[in-house]
């Protein structure tokens, strides 16, 4: 019985193995922290300057992040929102309907993007892109390949081309290089490259705030309920020894 146990255990830690070399996309680490405030309020500022406009975060109501990351409703609506929604409103996003047709993909909503593809995954995914002629918006991703997605931020990354030496033409895949060693920066952007990941970190960040926003109200409340179990385990030892004190 054991044995048969320790067989099917190996054969599952082997069957992950495999799945997770299948992948020849090697991800960079976000170190997504949500209890960073100021990285998601750039973050948020990011995404509604340069996100926005396509994706939506259906499942948010503006006057919940805006509570959340400890902003006025005044200045989340006057700094952050530009569509002349309400403070009430979810985040849809502020494109018209039908508009697919433009990028040969409709821009999903991104409510839920950091729990279906990971931290990383965003975070890579936003460093990842680099010009290709061959697309019809001039721009492919390593992460992503044939991503219908312009490089909203390369004002801000530069200009990304594939590294010499990267794989032959028309194969776009990663080849587990690691991303930093997969392109090779044409021309600057406003921000240096440790700039410009701070940039994405703060996006993915925010973003995995939104794909999970509880996660703020636990770490809070986490505090609260250890120091209420140090109380306990105090008032319980002392009652211990109140009860033992007549058994002696
Ligand atoms: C001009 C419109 C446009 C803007 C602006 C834009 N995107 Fe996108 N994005 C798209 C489209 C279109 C896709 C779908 C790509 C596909 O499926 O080929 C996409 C896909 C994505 C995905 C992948 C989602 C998934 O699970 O497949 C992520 C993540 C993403 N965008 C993040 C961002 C972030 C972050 C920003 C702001 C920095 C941004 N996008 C700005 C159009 C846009």
């Amino acid at each position: 019985m054991i044995k048969l146990i320790t067989t099917l255990f190996t054969g599952l830690l082997l069957a992950g193995q495999v799945y997770a070399a299948s992948g020849n996309v090697v991800l960079a680490q976000s170190e997504a922290n949500v209890s960073d405030q100021a990285s998601l309020q750039r973050g948020a500022a990011l995404f509604f300057n340069y996100c926005s406009g396509c994706h939506g975060i259906k499942y948010m109501r503006y006057a919940r992040i805006a509570e959340d990351l400890d902003l006025s409703e005044e200045q989340l609506m006057s700094n952050l929102v530009f569509t002349g929604a309400k403070s009430g409103d979810l985040v849809k996003s502020a494109m018209p309907a039908g508009s697919a047709a433009w990028f040969g993909a409709a821009p999903p909503d991104l409510s839920l993007t950091a729990r279906a593809r990971g931290s990383d995954w965003i975070y890579s995914y936003l460093k990842a892109f680099y010009v290709d002629p061959s697309r019809p918006l001039g721009w492919n991703n390593t992460v992503f390949p044939a991503a219908s997605m312009p490089n909203v931020l390369w004002q801000r990354q530069g200009i990304q081309t594939l590294a010499a030496g990267h794989g032959d033409e028309g194969d776009h895949g990663g080849h587990g290089m690691r991303l930093e060693d997969q392109f090779e920066l044409a021309s600057p952007g406003s921000r240096s490259a440790a700039e410009f990941d701070q940039d994405a970190r703060d996006i993915t960040n925010f973003l995995t705030y939104v794909g999970e926003p509880a996660a703020l109200d636990r770490e809070r409340y986490g505090v609260w309920v250890f120091l209420y179990l140090v109380l306990l385990t105090g008032v319980l030892y002392v009652l211990k020894h109140e009860y033992w004190r007549d058994v002696h």
